[in-house]
């Protein structure tokens, strides 16, 4: 297996692409996948502040990576979720990252900004662990960024996870979801605008990336993962790109260049008007936000914003 490039030994071979590389020119194709998504996507603009995501994982860490040596200003958000020792080695190694890049790492615990973690809180509103924490992940991304004053919040999703969700919300024709599953989501009144540069890659050359370039990585699955059907759609995904290489690349961008522009549509036609949360202000289409809604209930005697936020009036009359 020799390197499409230099015709050296080869350290992977990418099947999807028909091709294989050496470790110099694997590193190269990375970045050229992720430049090639942002300009495709217009994602960010040279000047412009970032926040990227980082879970401790290999995604988040390898976007971040590409885009510091990519000279763009880009800090990191890590989310404290409070899941036990899986949260402590995730903080840990996020932080071990940015100070091995000397670069600076915005750190938010749920359970000290907000009084709970995701095992208490998906528990008292009997939502599963999943959705509890993607509902917070989303509000605490959202919420670092606008406060933080960044243009734009990046996340590691790569193209496996794409196309796994894609699937999700096809099989339940989730047109909600499928309105708002874009590589760039516009900014809107209270919501800073959000990219996936990793949309090119898949798990296989994220991972790849990481190992050749010593970062050092999560390897653990979250352990409230149980029932989770994301993992039974990528194990199916998985099979029919063994078969027939390129079908989660088709199946994804076929969506986003042919059905998208149809889905947006009809998202621009209906949709629920957007006011503010009466509890913390943020964007949502009730009178209060599912965040705080959840935040509630789980903690209803914790403070009631991140550490440092304006403290707010009592909302009852
Ligand atoms: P997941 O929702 O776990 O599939 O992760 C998708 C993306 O969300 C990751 O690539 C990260 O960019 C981001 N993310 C996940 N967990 C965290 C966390 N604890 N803190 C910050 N960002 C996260
Ligand atoms: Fe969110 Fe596991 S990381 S429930
Ligand atoms: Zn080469
Ligand atoms: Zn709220």
């Amino acid at each position: 297996m020799k390197c499409r490039v230099c015709r050296e030994k080869a350290v992977i071979d990418i099947r999807r692409h028909n091709a294989a590389f050496c470790r110099e020119h694997f590193i190269h194709h990375c970045r050229q996948q992720v430049v090639r998504a942002m300009e495709k996507f217009d994602m960010i603009a040279r000047e412009e502040r970032v926040l990227v995501a980082v879970s401790g994982g290999k995604d988040s860490l390898m976007l971040w990576d590409v885009l510091l040596d990519l000279g763009y200003a880009a800090d990191g958000l890590y989310i404290g979720l409070g899941i036990g020792e899986y949260s402590d080695a995730s903080h840990e190694k996020a932080a071990e990252f940015a100070a091995r890049r000397e670069a600076h790492l915005v750190v938010v615990d749920l359970e000290t900004s907000y009084g709970f973690g995701i095992p208490g809180g998906a528990r008292s509103v009997r939502r599963a662990a999943c959705s509890a924490c993607g509902l917070s992940k989303r509000y605490v991304m959202n919420d670092a960024a606008i406060t933080g004053g960044y243009d734009v919040l990046a996340t590691g999703h790569n193209l496996d996870d794409e196309a796994a969700v894609l699937f999700g919300n096809v099989l339940h024709w989730n047109m909600d979801a499928l309105v708002r599953q874009r590589p760039v989501l516009p900014a809107s009144r209270g919501f800073v605008r959000k990219v996936k540069p990793l949309i090119r890659l898949g798990e296989r050359e994220t991972a790849a990336y990481s190992v050749l370039n010593g970062i050092d990585y999560i390897v653990e699955e979250c352990p409230m993962v149980e029932g989770n059907t994301g993992l039974r759609y990528k194990a199916a995904l998985n099979e029919l790109e063994t078969a027939a290489p390129g079908t989660k690349n088709q199946l994804y961008f076929g969506f986003v260049e042919r059905a998208l522009p149809h889905f947006e549509q009809l998202g621009a036609a209906g949709g629920a008007a957007v006011g503010e949360c009466g509890r913390c202000g943020a964007p949502t289409t009730g009178d209060v936000c599912a965040f705080c809604r959840m935040r509630e209930t789980a903690a209803p005697s914790a403070p009631r914003g991140a550490e440092g936020s304006e403290p707010e009036l009592d909302p009852t009359p």
